[in-house]
């Protein structure tokens, strides 16, 4: 692929072009692009048309861009995420049909839980989980749980890193953080109450494949005044069903 003069390769600035986009900022300009992307306007305004030629970009009326349903397409065939959300979908239902609040499938991804799928009721308690969105680790009920059950190096990276509280109840001591991933070792499951937002508690499970290897997190987030109990028992009955439809190294 050809590099640019300041030895960047084509694929890269791509890259940064698509990743200007984030789930509040889906609309964009070529000038907004190349300011976001840290592109010459020049660069950006062409790469934004042959992006849009092929359809990994849309132009909509106003002239701004928006990430390509094509786009989409390709990303989702075939793909790890699809095959997980697949088995894992009809479990979720059951649990959101019962919990009535939110239900999360989130995995790990360069160092944060990124989730691929939510299930939300109309009533339901504020939640801050976007599909395609992501959160720290060490702050989530499913970033937590993807954490305890990381490789040690990633743990240490983890507890050696920013530790930013979202509220005065994320847990940020690192001391208190390795004791509380020890925990979710042996109870194979967490409860992070307020840890995200202070009006809400989230639940978290690991989901694993056959062959006991933690592939994602399942969680749900209630009230902060709602019991706990109910929400995990379903919790734990959907990642036992999941396991058993997960076959070796899904
Ligand atoms: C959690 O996973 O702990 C969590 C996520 C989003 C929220 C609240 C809690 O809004």
């Amino acid at each position: 692929m050809a590099n640019s003069p300041s030895g960047e390769s084509v694929s890269e600035r791509i890259l940064r072009v698509l990743e200007s986009f984030d789930t509040d900022r889906t609309a964009l300009t070529a000038t907004e692009i190349g300011r976001l992307a840290r592109l010459p306007s020049s660069t950006a305004h062409r790469l934004v048309s042959e992006l849009v030629a092929t359809g990994l970009l849309e132009r909509l009326a106003d002239g701004r861009v928006q990430l390509g349903m094509h786009l989409w397409e390709i990303a989702q065939r075939g793909s790890r995420a699809l095959r997980l959300r697949q088995v894992v979908l009809p479990y979720m239902e059951r649990v959101q049909t019962r919990v009535r609040e939110h239900t999360q499938l989130g995995v790990l991804e360069n160092g944060e839980v990124l989730f691929l799928e939510r299930l939300s009721d109309p009533h339901a308690v504020s939640n801050i989980t976007r599909i395609a969105g992501r959160l720290p680790l060490h702050a989530s009920s499913s970033g937590l749980v993807l954490l305890a059950f990381s490789p040690d190096e990633m743990q240490g990276d983890a507890l050696e890193g920013r530790l930013d509280p979202f509220t005065p109840d994320t847990v940020t001591d690192p001391d208190r953080l390795r004791e509380l991933l020890a925990q979710i070792r042996r109870d194979e499951f967490v409860v992070a109450p307020g840890y995200v937002e202070p009006v809400s508690t989230g639940i978290a499970v690991p989901l694993r494949d056959g062959a006991g290897r933690v592939l994602a997190a399942l969680s749900v987030v209630v009230p902060r005044a709602a019991p706990t109990a109910g929400a995990l028992e379903e919790l734990r009955a959907a990642a036992a069903g999941i396991a058993r439809r997960l076959p070796r190294g899904s």
